[in-house]
């Protein structure tokens, strides 16, 4: 494949845009190369500047999990646009959608629209410090919520269980608020609430992992957690920015039958467009301003065409029950055809899935933590991901992530795409 346009299209964007990009994931620093410039998608399509057409396994990260420019979605953006893009006052479609996001999702009666998944979590972390009056957070190495300062904290040394910050710019007195725990492992957890008595807000956790590549809960994690949280008066949070309107309609919470406290959205909800959520219960979300005492705002929040797009998308997925079960049988199947070509070709890996999510490690050990997702080849990955990408396959450009699988997949397109896996294993 020729990608002479976007290669120029790059060279004139990092004379602007540090690093060519608005998100650093994009650069393909993880895999080498020069990212790809998209002219326009459809459905499970990626069509790029230099006229390739690309089977998209990342689907915008998650968002697009009934297609691009799926049409319900348009037809309400482009009605809403004609009527007005923002007006900083209440609309009523932001009611509709509240009322569809509270009715498809367990154990919460109040949802806030917000513009982003980091801006979701961090307000949902400051809602939790608010109410409980305490100060620390636990998070676990290897999820991500977003760019908030008070994620981006690193492992700290030694015996300390306090966090260090892995960007400059965040300051050692945020990092310290928040404590690093392992996936996946319980005792850690409690390790670390143990050190730190009565000083836990809240433990934010991606019920499913999704930024170490796919891990899922071990067996009894999250109910763990549930427990250790309800003996500490500590508020569980579950990021479901990746898992939200993916998993089930009720999100993780309902394919594990675990309660959080406070739930946070984005990717699926805005349809596309920038939205992301949190949501509880009365009690907790009327702590919030104008009620509450604990500010949070925003000048574009409940925008009527990210809500026009959100709408139209959880009434998609409302309305029609199957198509869970259609995108989770569609992943299944890639993942058989994965397995068998990789295993033909006597490739070392592990593949990690739950519903729609999956992810292939090059390592054959299991990965259920950072550590273990660290250990997979990532000079393999990188030729897989350059081999797949030439065969006209699009995968996330970094070992790290997860593919989202998309209904808009035919079965032809995932048989073409495990051929193009068959032919790439060969050259591992
Ligand atoms: C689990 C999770 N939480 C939060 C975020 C942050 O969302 P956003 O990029 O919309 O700010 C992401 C983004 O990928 C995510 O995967």
């Amino acid at each position: 494949m020729i990608y002479k346009r976007s290669s120029a299209l790059f060279a004139e964007a990092e004379k602007v845009i540090p690093g060519g990009v608005n998100s650093p994931v994009r650069a393909f620093k993880g895999v080498g190369g020069t990212p790809i410039f998209v002219k326009e998608a459809k459905g499970a399509y990626l069509f790029d500047e230099d006229d390739n057409r690309l089977i998209d396994y990342i689907n915008s990260w998650g968002p697009m999990i009934l297609g691009h420019a799926f049409k319900p979605v348009v037809d309400a953006v482009v009605e809403k646009a004609q009527k007005g893009t923002s007006f900083g006052m209440p609309t009523e479609i932001e009611t509709k959608i509240a009322e569809l996001a509270v009715s498809m999702v367990p154990n919460i009666d109040k949802i806030r629209f917000v513009n982003s998944g980091t801006e979701a979590c961090m307000s949902a972390v400051r809602l939790a410090r608010g109410f409980t009056g305490k100060d620390k957070i636990i998070k676990f190495a290897g999820c991500y919520h977003g760019h908030s300062d008070s994620f981006l904290i690193q492992a700290g040394s030694g015996a300390s269980t306090f966090g260090t910050p892995n960007s400059p710019g965040v300051t050692q007195g945020t990092a310290k608020d928040t404590l690093l725990a392992n996936y996946n492992d319980i005792e850690n957890v409690k390790a670390i609430i143990e050190a730190n008595k009565n000083e836990i807000a809240c433990i934010i956790i991606e019920p499913v992992a999704g930024n170490m590549g796919c891990i899922p809960p071990k067996e009894g994690f999250l109910q763990a957690l549930r427990s250790v949280c309800d003996q500490n008066n500590i508020l569980l949070i579950f990021d479901e920015v990746m898992t939200g309107f993916r998993l089930a309609k009720g999100g993780a919470q309902e394919l594990f039958n675990i309660k959080a406290d406070i739930v946070c959205f984005g990717k699926v909800i805005g349809g596309g467009l920038p939205v992301g959520a949190f949501a509880a219960s009365h009690e907790i979300m009327d702590y919030l301003a104008p009620v509450g005492p604990v500010y949070q705002a925003g000048t574009l929040s409940g925008n009527p065409l990210a809500m026009a797009a959100g709408l139209a998308m959880l009434t998609e997925l409302n309305s029609n029950g199957s198509i869970f079960d259609s995108i989770n049988e569609k992943t299944e199947y890639l993942h058989r055809g994965i397995t068998k070509v990789l295993n033909d070709n006597k490739v070392v890996h592990t593949i990690n899935r739950v519903g729609s999510m999956i992810s292939v490690h090059f390592d054959e050990a299991e990965v259920y933590d950072f550590n273990t997702a660290a250990k997979g080849n990532n000079e393999t990955f990188k030729k897989f991901f350059h081999g797949l990408l030439s065969e006209g396959v699009y995968i996330a450009p970094s070992a790290f992530e997860t593919w989202f699988i998309t209904e808009a997949l035919t079965y032809e397109d995932l048989d073409f795409t495990i051929n193009a896996i068959n032919k790439v294993a060969k050259t591992l």
